[in-house]
């Protein structure tokens, strides 16, 4: 294991801001992580750095998490449990999923970033969060480097959301995920509207998962940036969630809000529209802009700094707040 120094982040965050780590290395095993461990606990996790935003350069040991491997660990009749490792890159593993006839996570194709961080923010797209699949994750804990296993009710899933996020945030390094994956009868969930046009538009009436991904991958690119031509983290903020009576409000107001109905008393309304709607989408401040098919995802043009990106973030909430009296939540990391 050999420690490099003074190495540019730019490469390893999907946003492409060009921070630096004062110390890195790459880590390659579950005994790799362990002895590194037992030197050092105070260190920053790297994985596939999309969803974080980088504010300064970083001083700690900055360890990349780059252990690969598919298996297959247990199957019956109905269903596959799949291991994957921490470091096997998201879209790659749906893919594979898909070439072995493997279903659940189809819905979930092209999302950016690697295994090990698709817990802890429960990543979801299209109908389906990963929380709808997951079966158990293995994990190393920072301060002691025992191995540890979570089962799906440890993870405390939610949206965008999980215990990783909350009381366990920075404790542990996720070093692999197993995945409970349908063999035979897929459930395929293709009412989310978009995909059923996409269906239709093919002439496909009798969809396989490989037909689900595709359009979803067709889907995706044609409304978000692809992170190797223009940096980007996804959505950049959560849906909020707001009181049916606020909602009424804005629903007389501008009559073709769209929304979604969380439970009798809470609606969810897409933050996208609402920064739409603010005059954002589109916007270029410098290197920082909104992107111009989704303005829920803020872009790099080149050559932003995580602190321009971050400003524009704050405009935006606060221009939601002044429009709407609605508190827009940051989704995506924000490393200071
Ligand atoms: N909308 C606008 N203007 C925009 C963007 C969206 O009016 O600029 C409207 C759309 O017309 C639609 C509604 O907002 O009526 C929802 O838009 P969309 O279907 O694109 O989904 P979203 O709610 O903006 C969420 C996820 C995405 C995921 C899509 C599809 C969050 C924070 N984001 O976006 O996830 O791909 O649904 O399921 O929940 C991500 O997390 O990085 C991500 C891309």
């Amino acid at each position: 294991m050999i420690i490099q120094h003074h190495i540019s982040l730019k490469n390893y965050n999907t946003f492409g801001i060009n921070a630096y780590a004062s110390k890195f290395l790459t880590i390659n095993s579950v005994n790799e992580l362990r002895e590194i461990l037992a030197k050092e606990s105070d260190v920053f996790l790297l994985s596939g750095g999309s969803n974080m935003l980088l504010l300064n350069n970083i001083e700690k040991l900055v360890l990349h998490i780059n252990i690969k491997g598919i298996e297959v660990v247990k199957e019956d009749d109905s269903h596959a449990y799949v291991k994957v490792e921490s470091g096997e890159n998201w879209h790659d593993f749906v893919l594979w999923c898909i070439e072995n006839d493997l279903g659940g996570l189809e819905n979930l194709s092209l999302i950016p970033g690697n295994v090990g961080t698709s817990p802890i923010q429960n990543i979801g797209a299209y109908g389906v969060e990963i929380k709808d699949c997951f079966y158990q994750l293995k994990a190393i804990e920072i301060l002691t480097g025992n191995r540890c296993i979570f089962d799906k009710p440890e993870c405390d899933f939610g949206y965008r959301n999980s215990v990783f996020k909350n009381s366990l945030k920075g404790k542990y390094v996720i070093t692999s995920v197993i995945y409970k994956l349908t063999k035979t009868n897929h459930k395929l969930n293709y009412s989310y509207g978009a995909i059923q046009s996409e269906l239709d538009s093919r002439g496909i009436t009798a969809p396989t998962i490989k037909n689900i991904s595709d359009c979803i991958i067709d889907i995706r690119n044609s409304k978000l940036p692809n992170p190797k031509e223009i940096g980007n983290s996804g959505s950049f903020f959560k849906n909020p969630v707001i009181s049916t009576k606020a909602f009424n409000q804005l629903k007389s107001q501008y009559p073709n809000i769209p929304s979604y109905v969380i439970s009798d008393s809470e609606f969810k309304v897409p933050a996208g529209w609402l920064i739409e709607q603010s005059g954002f989408k589109g916007k270029r401040f410098g290197d920082a802009g909104v992107h111009a098919k989704q303005a829920l995802v803020l872009v790099n043009h080149g050559n932003a700094t995580g602190k321009e990106i971050y400003e524009l973030a704050q405009n935006i909430q606060k221009k939601i707040k002044q429009d709407f009296q609605i508190d827009l939540e940051i989704e995506v990391n924000v490393l200071s």
